[in-house]
């Protein structure tokens, strides 16, 4: 198999010096859709946090695109072709959606209008919002929105975090599918942490499972699919 685009090997990331995971290895292909599982707390945010740069690692490393993960100028890890959709979405709800987008494109005029349609494309939902404040959006338009953002950068490395926080399961169903097109059309190594669980182990090919800042489950995302003991009795604890 090809290089991996994103790896993380023996990561120990956590809080003022104290970490929450610990040794902690991962990686994520081009075209591969990678799902992140476990019970809050477990350490996914903090993972994914640490995997764009944004939380620096106490031990261990991560790898983007061949050359260590910038944590001290993470904005060089998106300009590489890493995007991170946050638990917060991260949009500037003072500017419309159309503001919001432009934020995240870069090229020259020509390449930023076909980055902007393709992104669209994916949400035709948001055309008729172009000119609303995002922050006057329901939950699952900004989103949408999040998504369009991240994708119109063209990302070669997509992190998505628990985009189903606070919204309804039809929302996750809708966006988990145009999770997989992109891995499957534009090659994007995408990892994403999801609480729907067998939702998320539907679209992806792998699946880790986090429990208190460790990997205690790995393979195959239709194998642990079928495994619902092993993932229950690490939910429970
Ligand atoms: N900013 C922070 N400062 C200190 N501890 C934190 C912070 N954010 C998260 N934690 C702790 O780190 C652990 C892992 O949290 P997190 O990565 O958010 O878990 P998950 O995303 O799996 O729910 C938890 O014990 C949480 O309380
Ligand atoms: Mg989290």
């Amino acid at each position: 198999m090809s290089e991996p685009l994103l790896s993380i090997n023996g990561l120990s990331t956590g809080y003022a010096g104290v970490p929450v995971v610990r040794d902690i290895g991962l990686e994520v292909h081009a075209g591969e859709v990678v799902a992140l599982l476990g019970p809050n707390g477990a350490g996914k945010t903090t993972t994914l946090l640490a995997a764009s740069g944004l939380l620096p690692a106490l031990a261990g490393s991560v790898t983007v695109l061949g050359s260590p993960v910038d944590a001290k100028a993470p904005h060089r890890n998106a300009r590489r072709g890493l995007a991170h959709v946050a638990e917060d979405r991260s949009l500037f709800s003072d500017l419309t959606v159309r503001e919001n987008l432009r934020l995240g494109l870069s090229g020259n005029r020509a390449q930023r209008a076909t980055a902007q349609t393709a992104a669209l494309g994916h949400f035709p939902e948001l055309e008729r919002l172009m000119d609303r404040q995002a922050g006057l959006l329901s939950g699952g338009e900004q989103q949408m929105l999040a998504m369009a953002r991240a994708l119109a950068s063209s990302p070669r490395i997509l992190l998505v975090d628990e985009m189903s926080l606070g919204l309804a399961p039809i929302i996750v169903e809708r966006m988990l599918p145009i999770v997989r097109d992109i891995a499957d059309d534009l090659g994007t190594a995408v990892l994403v942490v999801e609480q729907h669980i067998h939702m998320a182990l539907g679209i992806a090919d792998r699946a880790y499972l986090l429990s208190h800042g460790e990997v205690v489950l790995e393979g195959d995302a239709a194998e642990l699919a079928q495994r619902r003991d092993l993932l229950e009795a690490s939910y429970l604890g």
